[in-house]
């Protein structure tokens, strides 16, 4: 049986790889099911490394100035950074990433795109580095999958968010449970596969987390057994 911290430590060794260049199925020795989807409403200039989402979550995320923004496992930053410029001089943006290759690079984008109201935290989105209730909008692109351990992610997303706040997330998930081999592949798992929970069992850790409106705003029909991308919405209540 792969061990949690096994997973951890392929996917962080995994990401510090990919945050030097290489798009996102650059190695053919992994199944990557985590393919660049961002938003190209707005060019960004400068570094870049990849984008590695499965969805556009900004885009459903509805980011209004004034507002504070986490990105959970923000990579190379683009939507971090962009967030940071829908939130206005009067918001901001943050971005966790547990790799520090990521964070870097995130870094370096960010000053290279005149970003002012935003940065980027070093830390595991499981024991987030932001104090209780900090953030309006809580959003993740192709991240949580690669946890051992969804819920307490959703818990902490929970925490960070104010009362009111909504969290958007794009993610892969599966139609119905993957078979058991598949999840003992450690490589499978930094590639956006392994990880991927059955669709009902996800949208359950975000209604046990507290969210209420839980909703999929985008996904796509897969027979059984299949890894898929959806996008989903839900709210902290408000009081
Ligand atoms: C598939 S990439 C997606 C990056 C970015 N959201 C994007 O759309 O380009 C996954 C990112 O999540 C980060 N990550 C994975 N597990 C994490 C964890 N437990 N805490 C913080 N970051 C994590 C990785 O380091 C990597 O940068």
């Amino acid at each position: 049986m792969i061990r949690p911290d096994e997973i951890k430590t392929q996917v962080r060794e995994h990401y510090a790889r990919r945050a030097a260049g290489g798009g996102c199925c650059a190695d053919p020795a992994i199944a990557e099911a985590c393919c660049g989807d961002a938003p190209t409403a707005e060019p960004l200039e400068g570094v870049f490394g990849p984008s590695l989402g499965c969805g556009t979550p900004l885009e459903y995320a509805q980011v209004r100035p004034g507002e504070t923004v986490v990105d959970l496992g923000s990579g190379a930053g683009r939507e971090t950074i962009l967030a940071a410029k829908q939130a206005g001089t009067s918001g901001r943006a943050i971005g966790v990433d547990m790799t520090r290759e990521m964070i870097q690079k995130a870094r370096e984008n960010a000053a290279r795109n005149g970003a002012g109201n935003v940065e980027f935290l070093l830390g595991d989105i499981e024991r987030m580095p932001l104090p209780d209730g900090t953030a309006d909008v809580v959003i993740s692109n192709c991240v949580i999958n690669l946890l051992p351990d969804k819920a307490i992610a959703f818990r902490e997303a929970y925490r960070v968010l104010k009362p009111g706040g909504r969290l958007v997330v794009a993610d892969m998930v599966s139609n119905g449970p993957l078979p058991q081999v598949i999840r003992e592949m450690a490589g499978a798992w930094a590639g956006c596969v392994a990880g991927a929970e059955d669709i009902s069992t996800y949208l359950q850790f975000i209604r046990d987390a507290g969210f209420v409106e839980v909703e999929t705003l985008a996904s796509t029909s897969v027979p059984r057994g299949v890894v898929f991308s959806a996008t989903i919405s839900a709210r902290r209540p408000a009081a």
